[in-house]
């Protein structure tokens, strides 16, 4: 690790291929920092979107950053490529990496990108990938930009990014470590530059080589899925014996060498992050020659969450069919309108399978829903609970807390709660007169 040489002090021309969950607050961060930042995606209509003051999703306190932004002029948003590599410092690559049906990572948009970089790059350019990737991928970007570009100069840089949705303005904007994967000690003194105002405030540098930082980014998500997934197998433990998972895991949580932090049980991890990187990591391990059972493992653990869900509801109501279930939170982790992955959608269609009829609702994904399945969702979450059998918890929005049970318990037909996410006061619920079903407890 190196100790931060903060010797330049002027704002960089920045560019941003990628303006997705990662390339936007970023673009917006770094224009924040006082760069000059242009960005570009190839989808139009995001650019359109984006320039006409609207967010292409839900993302909370990021449409005033990229607002300021763009009136304060340090960030532009172009369909133009050649504006955003042309006398560029520095390009950040954050394209979408997603999964091939074997679990690889499908890395075309990243070679596109890197050939637009070549294209048009005019002078030394720092290339810095962004984009998750299995490790040794900074190696083709390397070779893609001397292929495509002969006489060009230049550094790749893996920068792996660990903001998480829902708060990826706060991750981005105080990130809890800055971590570059470099060849030169030029190319960590551009990073220093890049993130010179993050790194004053406090947050800790971390330089090292650039296969390191590749895999530390599978490396952790792999390990916080794991986290998870260990609270869910004690969860199903606790079941069987009597005992209270939430209990277990605050204790195991006091320990600082274990910390508390995922290790919720509930319905399992999902969004687009943990299961592909998952699989990837996977791939990646079995690669290099090593099978990386522990990771199949956690993904099954992962799966039977949603198993043992079903199985609660189903002693809930006896037989799904004709039964009518509330589902409150469809989108994969609260804060967000993100859907994929969720766990919760994932629930829904195994219960409408079983011929449960499913009124969803949740205070962001909505549109979400309707666009992209079949499921019924009601804007309204009273809507949502009128006459059903029971209501499921699916995803942990604390504002479920606050609704008025009472009143919920008297307009549903039967007053059950299966609350998938641990999320409700058990004892208040039962005071309410709810057959209360958490899980990982009796
Ligand atoms: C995750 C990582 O936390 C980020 O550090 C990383 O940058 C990001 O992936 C990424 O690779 O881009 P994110 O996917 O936004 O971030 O979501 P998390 O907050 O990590 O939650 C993931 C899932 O785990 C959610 O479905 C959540 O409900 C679930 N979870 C989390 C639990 O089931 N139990 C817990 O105790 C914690």
């Amino acid at each position: 690790m190196d100790t931060p040489n903060l010797t330049r002090n002027r704002p960089m021309k920045i560019g941003v291929i990628g303006l997705g969950h990662v390339g936007l607050p970023t673009s917006a961060a770094l224009a924040h920092w006082g760069h000059k930042v242009v960005g570009t995606d190839t989808d139009l209509e995001k650019i359109t979107t984006l320039n006409e003051g609207r967010l292409p999703f839900f993302e909370p306190q990021l449409a005033e950053l990229v607002h300021r932004g763009l009136t304060e002029g340090n960030l532009t948003i172009t369909e133009d490529v050649n504006e955003v590599v042309a006398g560029a410092d520095v390009v950040f690559l954050c394209v979408g990496t997603p999964p091939k049906d074997d679990g690889d990572a499908d890395l075309r948009a990243l070679e596109q990108s890197t050939r637009t970089v070549a294209a048009h790059a005019t002078g030394h350019v720092v290339v810095v990938c962004k984009s998750t990737v299995p490790a040794g991928t900074c190696d083709n970007i390397a070779r893609t930009l001397s292929r495509f570009n002969g006489g060009l100069t230049f550094d790749v840089v893996s920068n792996p990014e660990f903001m998480r949705e829902g708060s990826a303005v706060e991750d981005s904007l105080k990130p809890s470590r800055i971590v570059v994967g470099v060849a030169t000690e030029s190319a960590a003194s551009a990073m220093r530059d890049v993130y010179r105002k993050a790194i004053e405030a406090g947050t800790p540098f971390m330089q090292t080589d650039i296969r390191s930082a590749e895999l530390a980014k599978h490396a952790s998500n792999a390990f916080l899925a794991t986290k998870i997934s260990y609270a869910n197998a004690l969860a199903r433990i606790c079941e069987a014996i009597g005992a209270d998972v939430t209990a277990v895991v605050d204790i195991m949580g006091g320990d600082p060498r274990i910390g508390r932090s995922f290790l919720d049980a509930g319905l399992g991890y999902g969004g687009f992050c943990f299961p592909k990187d998952l699989a990837c990591f996977e791939q990646v391990a079995a690669k290099a020659g090593y099978d990386f059972g522990l990771l199949r493992e956690v993904a099954a653990i992962n799966a039977e969450a949603i198993d043992t869900v079903v199985e609660h509801v189903k002693e809930a109501v006896w037989n799904l069919d004709g039964k009518r279930i509330a589902l409150l939170g469809l989108s994969f982790k609260p804060g967000t309108s993100d859907i994929r992955s969720s766990p919760s959608i994932a629930l829904a269609n195994r219960l409408l399978e079983q011929g449960a009829d499913i009124i969803g609702y949740d205070p962001a994904a909505a549109t979400n829903v309707r666009t992209n399945t079949r499921l019924t969702v009601v804007d309204d979450a009273y809507e949502a609970l009128k006459d059903a059998h029971c209501v499921i918890i699916g995803t942990d929005w604390p504002q479920f807390i606050d609704f008025d049970w009472n009143v919920i318990h008297d307009r549903m037909a039967h007053p059950v709660v299966v609350d998938a996410r641990n999320l409700l006061d058990a004892s208040m619920m039962v005071a309410a007169g709810f057959t209360y079903i958490p899980v990982g407890k009796r």
